[in-house]
């Protein structure tokens, strides 16, 4: 579940924005966005469906001088069928444009494009094969990520990544059947799958998923393993005690108060006289023991023992 974020607070880090955007995919998202900028690939970054901003934030963070950045939601407005509308009342009953305005500023300087809309209307907002980079995140209902599925293909670059969240989970099996509609019948070829997420692409998959394997088995907190199923080479990465990755703080974060030291406990009372009776009586009184001592040793008879 999302944590909670209490009205009008400004997140410090990503970690305190709420959504459901867990390391290993903000790992994954960091991994493809680099590489395709290490490669010189250009193009720009959509994401359907952003709630309160967490995912949309790390992609803002990626995106280059001249690209555009566009987040499609409908930010509470009215959904635009009744199975939409009772999945948003019970998921995102909360969320406003507001709220998603506040989060993303608080680590940008300016917005990316919003389209404050159903994500049906997004194939008239974005132009075709313009796109380096597509999360799909709005309904989780068959009929809408078949249509955003089908969009995500339109505005790809060839060699663009699509992601599919809760491509799997229990309470999504629509996204599972779109998701894997698109795989058998529709030419999107995985690249990878998370716990929640199924990573594709409709260019040719192997070199990407070659270098991701290679990257993801050089770390220790990410257990990798490959199977293959209807022709497709399945990669699947899961999580193993992962941090999120580095991602740079927000405007308002404040470093936590040091923790306050530790108060030494009381002394008892009597303490200080015991104190002052080690170092100032003491050493007097030892003196003169062990010089009586000494005067003693000098004076005692040959032979003659002390007394037990
Ligand atoms: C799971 S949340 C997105 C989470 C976000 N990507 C993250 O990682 O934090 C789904 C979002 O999709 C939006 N949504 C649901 N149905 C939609 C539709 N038909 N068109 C546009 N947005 C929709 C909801 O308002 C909600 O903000």
């Amino acid at each position: 579940m999302a944590t909670a974020q209490a009205p009008e607070t400004h997140p410090g880090e990503l970690n305190d924005v709420p959504g459901w955007f867990w390391p290993l995919d903000q790992l994954l998202f960091t991994w493809f966005l680099e590489r395709q900028t290490a490669r010189g690939l250009r193009g720009d970054l959509l994401e359907l469906g952003a709630y309160l901003g967490k995912s949309a934030i790390l992609l803002g963070h990626h995106r280059r001088p001249g690209e555009r950045f566009t987040v499609c939601d409908l930010f509470g407005s009215e959904a635009p069928d009744q199975a939409n509308r009772a999945e948003s009342e019970q998921s995102y009953a909360s969320l406003t444009r507001q709220a998603f305005e506040r989060n993303y500023l608080s680590f940008h300087d300016t917005l990316p494009e919003i389209v404050h809309a159903p994500t049906s209307v997004i194939t008239e907002k974005v132009e075709p094969g313009t796109c380096r980079f597509v999360h799909v995140d709005a309904s989780h209902l068959y009929e809408h990520v078949r249509g955003d599925i089908a969009a995500a293909r339109e505005l790809l670059l060839p060699e663009g990544i699509v992601v599919l969240d809760d491509f799997r989970s229990e309470h999504t099996p629509g996204v599972s059947v779109a998701a894997w509609e698109a795989v058998l019948n529709h030419g999107l070829r995985p690249v990878c799958l998370s716990s929640q997420k199924l990573y594709g692409t409709w260019g040719d998959p192997g070199p990407v998923q070659e270098e991701l394997l290679a990257a993801l088995r050089r770390r220790g907190d990410c257990s990798v393993s490959v199977q293959e199923a209807a022709r497709h080479r399945l990669v699947r990465a899961r999580a193993k005690g992962m941090q999120p990755p580095p991602f740079p703080r927000s405007r308002h974060y404040a470093a936590p108060a040091p923790a306050p030291r530790p108060v030494p406990p009381a002394r008892p009372a009597g303490t200080a006289r015991a104190r002052r009776l080690a170092v100032d009586l003491l050493p007097p009184l030892v003196t003169r023991a062990v010089r009586r001592h000494r005067a003693g040793r000098v004076h005692r008879t040959p032979g003659a023992r002390t007394a037990s």
